[in-house]
């Protein structure tokens, strides 16, 4: 794993400690690096309206774009669970449509990583390429 993955993977799971999750107990953390070296970290935050919950990756993706960053490399997602979690259909969007192809290393509760692409997570993707189309 790149050196700097292994900073950024750090920093994912240390978001974890302030998960808002008191209806699944479910924490996950993210952080994401920029191409500048920034890294910008987050974590879940559920609601009693359940719907309105927000996941880690986007409360890190949303933290960075709203400070001003454009261009992404990575995404690191952790949580407590033997398995590899991947981000959700929702995340999977957002994440492409503001980050593009970056690389997504997820983590497990033993410190092992696993390393994709986000086009491996979410090909043919819908994208502002196909609104310019529409309005040209
Ligand atoms: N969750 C995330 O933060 N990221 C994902 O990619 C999957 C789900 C959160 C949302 C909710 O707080 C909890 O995990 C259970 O779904």
């Amino acid at each position: 794993m790149k050196n700097n993955y292994k900073q950024l993977t750090e920093e994912a799971k240390s978001a974890k400690q302030f998960s808002h999750s008191p209806y699944s107990h479910f924490r996950v953390g993210a952080a994401v690096l920029t191409k500048s070296g920034k890294i910008f970290s987050g974590t879940n935050v559920e609601n009693s309206s359940y719907s309105l919950t927000i996941c880690a990756e986007r409360t890190a993706l949303f933290k960075a774009i709203s400070e001003g960053e454009k261009k992404f490399s990575a995404i690191a997602i952790s949580t407590d669970q033997k398995e590899f979690i991947s981000p959700c259909g929702a995340c999977r969007q957002v994440i492409m449509d503001l980050a593009g192809n970056i690389d997504v290393i997820l983590s497990n509760n033993n410190g092992k990583t696993k390393s994709l692409k986000m086009k491996e997570l979410l090909p043919h993707a819908f994208g502002e390429k196909y609104l310019k189309k529409v309005v040209e």
